[in-house]
């Protein structure tokens, strides 16, 4: 299993007045090559579960083992080290740095992996062709269309070509069209050997083909199909 957790709670603050418990004791596996929508209700969790799915922070409690490592026993730099190298992230707000070129906010992931320029630049280039944005090669990103920036996003989580991308409510800012489009993408990654989780509850997520299983979440409790 490319990813599994077992018994992953996480608490917030804890020990404070402010204390959250986002997850209790989730245990689920994902399979290499699949794609699964994540839903429940805002609150529920599910950017908490992409967090500690994405390496971002560790469990407070439970076993998480992604891409063949185990992130409980692994200090801070090494779960940032395994995130840059595993992890694609793509947001519901994309995250582009509006003043910087298409280009520059591609390449971003990869300056911290000392990747020389003309090679982050030809990677950069392989994708933007893939998607269609090579002629906005040097536009400032905030100068460009809604579908344009997304793909800028999608382009970005992939840079660093990892086996899992992770997706927070792609979709929520998106037009029907461009939702199709950007299921079309995680379609042909998912066909090219990707693992991909999106959060979302747009029916066009959740009813889409290529979608392997839907795994619901509520009030920190997940229930697995
Ligand atoms: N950094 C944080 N510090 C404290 N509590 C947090 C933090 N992030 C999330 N929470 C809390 O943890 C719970 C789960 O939040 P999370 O963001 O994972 O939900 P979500 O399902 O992604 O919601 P939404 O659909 O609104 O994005 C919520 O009660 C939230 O208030
Ligand atoms: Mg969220």
């Amino acid at each position: 299993m490319l990813i599994e957790l077992e018994k992953v709670t996480k608490i917030y603050n804890r020990g404070n007045p402010n204390e959250v418990t986002a997850l209790h004791d989730v245990s689920l596996q994902v399979r290499q090559g699949s794609m699964v929508c994540l839903q429940g209700a805002s609150g529920s969790g599910k950017s908490t579960l992409l967090a500690i799915i994405g390496c971002v922070f560790p469990p407070t409690s439970g076993r998480a083992a992604i891409a063949g490592k185990k992130l409980s026993r692994m200090p801070d730099r090494f779960l940032t080290k395994h995130r840059r190298e595993t992890i694609g992230f793509i947001f519901q707000q994309f995250n582009i740095l509006p003043r910087l070129s298409v280009l520059d906010n591609i390449t971003l992931p990869l300056l911290p992996l000392g990747i020389s320029p003309a090679e982050r630049k030809k990677r950069a280039r392989k994708l933007m062709e893939q998607l269609a944005i090579g002629h906005k090669e040097y536009f400032p990103a905030g100068q460009i269309s809604g579908g344009e920036m997304q793909r800028v996003a999608i382009a970005r989580a992939l840079i660093n070509n990892p086996p899992i991308i992770l997706a927070d409510e792609p979709t929520a800012h998106l037009d029907s069209h461009l939702s199709m489009e950007f299921m079309q993408v995680m379609a042909d990654l998912k066909s090219g050997g990707k693992t991909i989780i999106i959060a979302s509850h747009d029916s066009l997520v959740s009813g889409h083909p290529a979608l392997d299983t839907i795994i619901s979440i509520r009030d920190g409790r997940v229930h697995v199909p």
